[in-house]
């Protein structure tokens, strides 16, 4: 099932059936995991650029290369790039493109993704723009909110912390606007509350959303997804440190809640450790649903799916 996009650079390109469409092939990637992988992608090669730190969304991508069949090659950090030395973005990635069959770039800027694919010779897929995009890890959101609640529409989802430079929240709002009834509460100080951008769509959409600064107000939805202040973003460092533990959630406050708690990882402590035993802790689950996902979306958008 190839989707009607060559490259993937905001979750805006999608529509209900695309999104419920890679969700199904993700699910059909979990069984082709247990049972071994599979030689789908045989003799492609994906290009990971990471022009800014990552750890689970490269080496989820890299392993779901490998898991089918293909393979991955990987440059990291500004230093070792070209980009260094002055190249532009839009060079970098059509010289990659004759050496690769899909590229992945982490940029710190916004807007390069976009830069990016207007170029590119083979499908782009941005994981991560600056506090822009990261429509993977929206995608695989959704999957595990699928998992762990059993539906998408009429979903309410608590957004907490740095709803300003997160990207993972911009794409997973409009991702899950595109469902009926959702509901966002988004919880944050007001010097990182959601951008325009997300709320103007909220309002066209007459999607129903509530602003507040106090956790408490938020523990009556069905998912929780608690989020890093983005320190990278910040030009006040005394800023940052006064708002980076604004909100810790811990076991006391989810005693008697149903809640599904989710966090894109890695976390600096807005989530204590004692919550990790709960059955209702999904994180670590999230993490390995990228896996699934980012299979689906090499394969879906390679036309091999
Ligand atoms: C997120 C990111 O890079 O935006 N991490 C990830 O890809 N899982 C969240 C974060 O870094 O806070």
């Amino acid at each position: 099932m190839p989707l009607p996009i060559k490259h993937l650079t905001s979750t805006k390109q999608l529509s209900r059936d695309d999104t419920d469409a890679i969700l199904q092939v993700a699910a059909e990637m979990e069984e082709v995991v247990e049972k071994g992988g599979s030689e789908m992608l045989k003799g492609k090669i994906l290009a990971a650029l990471f022009y800014e730190p990552s750890t689970r969304t490269r080496l989820s991508f890299e392993s779901a290369m490998h898991r089918l069949g293909g393979s991955a090659v990987s440059a990291v950090g500004m230093q070792f790039s070209s980009l260094y030395k002055g190249e532009t973005i839009e060079d970098t990635i059509q010289v990659i493109g004759q050496y690769t069959d899909i590229i992945c770039m982490r940029h710190p800027d916004q807007g390069s993704a976009d830069t990016a694919a207007g170029v590119s010779p083979v499908p782009f897929i941005n994981a991560g723009d600056g506090p822009g995009q990261h429509p993977t890890q929206a995608l695989l959101d959704i999957f595990t909110i699928q998992k762990e609640c059993d539906k998408l529409d009429g979903i309410h989802i608590t957004m907490v912390g740095d709803l300003k430079f997160g990207r993972t929240v911009h794409s997973l709002s409009f991702l899950l606007g595109l469902y009926k009834d959702v509901k966002f509460t988004l919880v944050s100080p007001k010097e990182l509350v959601m951008p325009e951008k997300v709320t103007s769509f909220f309002d066209e959409r007459n999607i129903s959303y509530v602003q507040t600064e106090h956790l408490e107000e938020g523990l009556d939805a069905d998912i929780l997804y608690m989020t890093r202040v983005q320190q990278e973003r910040f030009k006040d460092s005394a800023e940052f440190e006064r708002l980076k533990l604004k909100y810790v959630l811990n076991a006391k406050h989810l005693k008697g809640k149903k809640i599904t708690v989710m966090h894109p990882l890695p976390r600096i402590g807005e989530i204590a450790t004692d919550v990790d035993a709960l059955p209702t802790a999904a994180y670590f689950r999230e993490a390995r649903n990228g896996i699934a996902v980012r299979m689906a979306l090499l394969a879906m958008l390679l036309g091999k799916a």
